[in-house]
């Protein structure tokens, strides 16, 4: 992680304009391998009335007093939309007072466009994108011609991002890293799967993002949620939980997303 505004945080935006891809997911995992690298993470839910990360985070605070353990748990804010935006000046006064304090702030966002959702786009140096592997999912960065391979319309998502980029060139702020990566990706080896992957690598040339192929299906990212634990904890001898070689695939692949969302770009 690189920051070429020094003593500022590296602002991370979990987002993509669908629901269910695993943003919320992805925002918690990343924010304890980073504080298991010894950074300091506050995360912002901004998808207050969903709160699947806030309630992630208030899973892991149960689970330790239940427990009475202690895991890394990052600092947490959490945001409704108001009908009348009317907490826009306090998310942005919040910002500024962590970015001076915190190296990473990780903003969760919700699945659809809101002013939130638009703030949020504002301030990312890296910007997550969580993708499934079907052509429906791939409809947010474009349309494709499943014959021809031909683009048919570049997806809402996408054409934002462009926006944001815009945005944030004119701020005179560091070119964005967009890392679109797969998730829940099926385990299988299926035609459908490499065809969407091939067509994420072409796409990623015009639209200016990194692919990789992320995280697999599995079934322990859904079951860690209710006692907040992430694949990176179950390591742990106090928690007495035994590895199988599906979560040490897991933990493997998550350390390895994290490892391509941060390489260095020549
Ligand atoms: N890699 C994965 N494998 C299996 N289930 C996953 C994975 N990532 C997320 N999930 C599950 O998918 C559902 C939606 O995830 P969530 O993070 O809430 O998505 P979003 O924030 O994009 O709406 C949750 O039940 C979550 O546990
Ligand atoms: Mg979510």
């Amino acid at each position: 992680m690189n920051n070429t505004e020094t003593s500022k945080a590296h602002i991370i935006v979990i987002g993509n304009e669908k629901g269910g891809t695993g943003k919320s997911t992805l925002a918690m995992h990343l924010a304890i391998k980073l504080m298991q690298e010894n950074y300091h993470v506050a995360v912002i839910d901004l998808d207050g009335r969903q709160g699947s990360l806030t309630k992630y985070v208030n899973n892991r605070r149960n689970f330790c007093s239940k427990h009475q353990i202690t895991l890394l748990t990052p600092v947490h804010y959490v945001f409704e939309p108001l009908s009348d935006a009317g907490n826009i000046e306090e998310i942005k006064d919040l910002i500024k007072e962590l970015r001076a304090k915190f190296d990473a702030i990780i903003i969760d966002t919700p699945g659809s466009k809101n002013y939130l959702f638009e703030l949020a786009h504002q301030y990312p140096h890296t910007l997550i994108t969580p993708i499934g592997d079907s052509l429906v999912d791939l409809s947010s960065i474009a349309d494709i011609d499943p014959n021809s391979n031909e683009i048919i319309n570049t997806g809402c998502y996408a054409e934002f991002v462009w926006e944001t980029k815009k945005h944030l060139a004119s701020q005179g702020l560091p070119y964005l890293n967009w890392v679109v990566c797969g998730n829940k990706i099926s385990t299988i080896r299926s035609h459908n799967k490499l065809s969407v992957f091939a067509k994420l690598e072409n796409l990623s040339k015009l639209y200016g993002f990194r692919f990789t192929e992320g995280l697999k299906d599995r079934v322990i990212y859904k079951e860690l949620f209710l006692d907040g634990l992430t694949v990176l904890d179950l390591s742990r001898e106090d928690l007495h939980r035994r590895m199988s070689i599906s979560h040490l695939a897991a933990k493997m692949e998550l350390n390895s997303l994290v490892e391509f969302i941060f390489a260095k770009q020549c």
